[in-house]
């Protein structure tokens, strides 16, 4: 059976002091224990953050994350840093396809696609994002921009590798604007995403995919969001920024 997940993604938040200190929050109250023991815990600072945070945290209940990397292992890519690089500092999951990357970045589906593979086979998680703007959901094309963004990347990947990745929808228009969707309509897309999955690939590995949802998810509605059956946890942006806040979260479940 499927996995909840809540994620931190810290973006480009807090100095190296300030965020060993929120790692060392998070893994105080992580170790007094959590609501749902099988709840996964995710965190992603920020590059600079990652190899200092790795041993403040206990890795067995806490998993770290980037939120990027490199479309290639190592070489002459200026400023890039490698899945390789990461592994070697204790990153377990990295965070692909966020909107942000996909906007400010030029991420397209053929660089998302050369992560994904980079980072399946150096047996690390993915976490793929996606997600429509305002303007497509009021054109009625967030199923067709989601279904598209899914289909182009995640579904060149074999049932076997498929498994092993997360899909994080978030719809633009909610994030950081304090502006969550509706538990509605959070169930309405991640169960679309779960008929393409069955589809593609049948419905035993569609069962099996967590899929989390993201933007402006809090403590005061992580419950409800989470009480729908197809929403298998959150990834979270500003609220992953202050432990309680976070917890909170990770304690809907
Ligand atoms: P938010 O960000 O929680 O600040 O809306 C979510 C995200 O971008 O992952």
């Amino acid at each position: 059976m499927r996995k909840n997940i809540v994620a931190g993604n810290w973006k480009m938040n807090t100095n190296l002091e300030e965020g060993i200190l929120l790692a060392k929050e998070i893994n105080a109250l992580v170790a007094k224990g959590i609501n749902d023991p099988k709840t996964g815990v995710i965190i992603a600072p920020p590059f600079t953050h990652l190899h200092a945070i790795n041993q403040v945290i206990d890795n067995d209940k806490i998993c770290l994350a980037s939120q990027n990397c490199a479309t290639d292992e190592k070489g002459a890519f200026t400023g890039e840093v490698s899945v390789k690089i990461l592994k070697s500092v204790g990153v377990k999951a990295v965070i692909l396809g966020h909107s942000e990357r996909r906007s400010y970045y030029g991420e397209v589906n053929e660089t998302l696609l050369k992560k994904l593979n980079i980072v399946l086979e150096n047996e690390m998680k993915p976490i793929f994002c996606c997600g429509e703007v305002l303007a497509e959901r009021e054109a009625s094309k967030h199923f067709k921009v989601v279904k598209e963004q899914i289909e182009n990347v995640l579904f060149s990947l074999s049932a076997e590798v498929f498994k092993k990745v997360v899909i994080a929808y978030e719809p633009v228009w909610a994030i950081g604007t304090g502006k969550t969707a509706s538990s509605e309509q959070a169930q309405e897309m991640h169960a679309f995403i779960r008929t393409l999955i069955a589809e593609k690939y049948g419905s035993e590995v569609a069962l099996d995919i967590t899929i989390l949802y993201g933007g402006s998810c809090k403590a005061s509605n992580a419950k409800e969001l989470f009480s729908k059956p197809d929403v298998d946890g959150g990834l979270i942006g500003g609220a992953s920024l202050v432990a309680d806040e976070f917890m909170g979260i990770v304690n809907a479940f």
